[in-house]
């Protein structure tokens, strides 16, 4: 388990004997009359332990997290997250769960790397420089500056959208709320945006190689630290033409073979950016209920060579499945540095 889960039941809710099929080894059930020590043996036997005491009971856990974000901030009314007395509207629930977890992702990912000396701290003249990559309604984009700038961080936040009609909104938005100073909004191609600096490059939902674009600029840009999440996948499903056995068991399903290409997309992509000196790692950043494109490769620049087994099980990778995928294209050069210095 990485995770550790804390709840209160009341005891008609309590469900035991799934408790006693769901793989712990041992359980502790506390009570306001004492406890239960439940030891799964080997054998799969329940050895059970019962104390008598008084204890008190703690709804500490049951607390709604905290929110970074006011309901009522005018930015959320003008990106259409709220309604305008100030209340998150029903339909717009998992938008603003996203942003929100989201946030807890990024503002420690930038506090540590700071304090690691990977990124400058920022100061008013040289602020934070965060390019939001396929920004789209800008949802993130709005809500990383309001939410660092509320943090105390000096920012200056550009979002990249192909689409003039977004760039044309999102600028009207920053205008009405008086932050068009520190946020700015350009239509552009992620592959040609002309953004001479960037620290923190983020990309959510860039619709297919769109995310390799941008993890490629991000990195020939210089950027410290990176988040993305990756959308749906079409690059290396339609290489993986036959696989090597016994894996065609994993894609004679179409549905199969379409994860199968998803995480091997990922793992590649992450790969490439560990090869190229990024400390990277895979996490979920919001659960599979609100989105089921929850995956996000957080890359923070150290600089650190690879070791010779990262680029060989790269290289394996690519050759057992013979695909090709376009971030080692976009990449080549960086990747070719890394593997002969
Ligand atoms: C699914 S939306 C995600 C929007 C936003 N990041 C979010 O998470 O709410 C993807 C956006 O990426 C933009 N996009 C796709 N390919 C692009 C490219 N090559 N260059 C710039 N923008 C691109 C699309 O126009 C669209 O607005």
């Amino acid at each position: 388990m990485r995770q550790t889960t804390t709840k209160n039941y009341v005891p008609k809710d309590l469900d035991v004997s799934s408790l006693l099929q769901s793989g712990f080894a041992n359980i502790l059930v506390e009570h306001t009359q004492g406890s239960m020590t439940i030891r799964i043996t080997k054998k799969q036997e329940a050895l059970v332990h019962l104390e008598k005491s008084v204890l008190q009971q703690n709804l500490e856990h049951d607390r709604a997290k905290a929110r970074l974000l006011d309901p009522s901030d005018p930015f959320l009314r003008s990106v259409g997250i709220s309604d305008s007395a100030g209340n998150i509207k029903p339909s717009r629930q998992d938008k603003y769960k996203q942003v929100e977890e989201f946030l807890r992702l990024l503002a420690p990912t930038i506090t540590s790397a700071i304090e690691a000396g990977h990124i400058k701290t920022p100061t008013k003249e040289k602020p934070l420089s965060i390019v939001d990559l396929g920004c789209g309604h800008a949802y993130l984009t709005f809500a990383t500056h309001q939410y660092l700038l509320s943090q105390g961080f000096f920012v200056k936040v550009v979002g990249v959208d192909v689409r003039q009609e977004s760039r044309n909104r999102n600028s009207a938005i920053a205008k009405e709320l008086g932050i068009s100073s520190t946020i700015e909004f350009r239509a552009e191609e992620i592959k040609s945006s002309a953004i001479d600096y960037v620290d923190v490059a983020i990309a959510l939902h860039a619709c297919d190689t769109a995310t390799d674009d941008a993890i490629a600029w991000a990195a020939q840009n210089g950027a410290k630290v990176l988040l993305v999440a990756p959308c749906c996948h079409h690059d290396l499903q339609s290489q993986i033409k036959q696989s090597p056995e016994p894996w065609g068991l994993l894609t004679k399903h179409g549905l199969m073979k379409e994860r199968l290409a998803d995480l091997l997309t990922d793992a590649l992509r992450a790969q490439i950016l560990k090869i190229i000196g990024y400390r990277t790692d895979v996490i979920e950043f919001v659960g599979g209920e609100h989105t089921p494109r929850n995956t996000m490769i957080r890359a923070v620049k150290t600089g650190v060579k690879p070791e010779p087994s990262d680029v060989q099980s790269y290289q394996e990778m690519l050759a057992v499945w013979n695909v090709k995928p376009v971030l080692s294209e976009l990449l080549e050069s960086e990747i070719g540095v890394s593997l002969h210095s």
